[in-house]
């Protein structure tokens, strides 16, 4: 069967090769002493609390299952528009918020709404590997600028503004990132922007793990630099509802209609009873929970990474936000007797029965000494792998 260029032009995901090695294992190991600890995992532990719960039960009993309009119900944008009030005192319109299937829907929407076919969209070196896939799949190029701890592993104004060039069309930025935690300086954000603006271009940025702040010095949303940037959010992270499907963008009030368009086609509508389920997110209830599990997470980091540290496992920059820590295996690697972070990935998995992410996907300037250590998992389960780190390289 003969395939696409496009679909051929897409990597493989290397950790997922990781990821099926874990589990096998874990299978083996399940009724050790030493079950498999997942630190690999870049989901939420928690699931939707009981308020959301219930509001999709509710809707499905009163069969509220029909198709929503392309742009999500109307109720959940207005939702959403009260919450970036609430939570980040910004005024966004409801009429420029579209409800998508997860940020990823989202992101494939923004990039065939506004990529032409060789167009260049320069991103971050680490960066999430699907997002540099959006631009591929329409036809885009991403072009990956590697990153120095110094830029806190994010692009910064000067940087962007020398890799423009004919060809270039916009940035694709993370903030806080994946698989880093760290942000861009609200300063240099604006920055870049203007670099962006001053040439025509489109700043697209995934703002997926905002909810999931720990600083506010870096805990606000591109979208108060300007009405033109394009953010792209979800419930997946910070409303624990990864499988549910549901996220949303905003966008510039011009580009509503043409997303619109490209949705009504593509995707009918985001799942129904996940939206009708998310507008109890936004009760007192829900955001009381959501914000316990945020200083649950939050001290989580607190503890993880100065015990990665003492072990030789350095975090140069301090994640500021999400669940991930970004660790330098070159020592560690070398007292396993291995070298570089794919083999050692392996190596804490044979020895230790831990599962961690290798840097391979998420791109290819440093990624061979860098490991992601996931905290999305309990205190108790991350205590038991420091220990097992600990009698490994301690
Ligand atoms: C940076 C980033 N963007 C987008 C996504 C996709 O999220 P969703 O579940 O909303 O499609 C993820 C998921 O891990 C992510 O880490």
């Amino acid at each position: 069967m003969k395939f696409s260029s496009r679909a051929e032009r897409i990597e493989p995901f290397y950790v997922m090769e990781v990821a099926k090695a874990a589990q096998q294992m874990a299978r083996e190991v399940a009724a050790t002493r030493e079950p498999m600890i997942f630190l690999n995992i870049g989901e939420p532990d928690f699931t939707a609390p009981p308020a959301v719960q219930e509001a999709a039960e509710r809707a499905l009993r009163a069969g509220s299952t029909q198709y929503t309009n392309a742009l999500g119900l109307d109720a959940l944008r207005e939702r959403i528009s009260g919450w970036y009030a609430e939570r980040f005192g910004l005024q966004v319109p409801a009429r420029r918020i579209v409800v998508t299937a997860g940020a990823s829907a989202a992101l494939q929407l923004a990039c065939l709404a506004l990529i032409e076919a060789g167009d260049e969209v320069l991103m971050p070196d680490p960066s999430y590997p699907c997002n540099r896939h959006f631009v591929s799949a329409a036809e885009g190029r991403a072009v990956l600028l590697p990153t120095t701890a110094e830029e806190r592993f994010q692009l910064s104004a000067a940087k962007v503004e020398a890799a423009w060039g004919p060809k270039t069309r916009g940035v694709l930025l993370a903030s806080p990132s994946n698989p880093t935690g760290t942000s861009i300086a609200p300063g240099e954000l604006r920055r870049i922007h203007e670099v962006v603006r001053a040439r025509g271009g489109v700043t697209l940025i995934d703002e997926i793990y905002l909810g999931l702040s720990h600083d506010d010095a870096f805990g606000q949303s591109a979208l108060a630099i300007g009405e033109d940037i394009v953010s792209i959010n979800s419930f997946s992270k910070y409303f624990n509802m990864t499988g549910w499907r549901l996220g949303w963008m905003v966008v510039p009030e011009a580009m509503v209609p043409v997303v619109e368009k490209l949705a009504q086609h593509l995707f009918i509508c985001a799942s129904t009873i996940s939206q009708h389920a998310a507008l109890a997110c936004f009760e007192p209830e829900s955001i009381a929970e959501y914000e316990r599990r945020r200083a649950e997470f939050r001290a989580r980091r607190d503890f993880f990474i100065p015990a990665l540290e003492a072990l030789g496992l350095p975090v140069p920059v301090a994640p500021d936000g999400a669940f991930y820590a970004w660790a330098d295996c070159t020592q560690a690697a070398h007292k396993l007797g291995v070298q570089g972070s794919w083999d050692f990935a392996f190596e804490l998995l044979r020895r230790a029965h831990l599962a961690i992410t290798p840097g391979r996907d998420f791109g290819s300037a440093d990624t061979q000494r860098f490991v992601r250590f996931s905290t999305a998992n309990s205190m108790a389960q991350l205590q038991e792998a420091v220990a097992r780190l600990r009698a490994l390289l301690g």
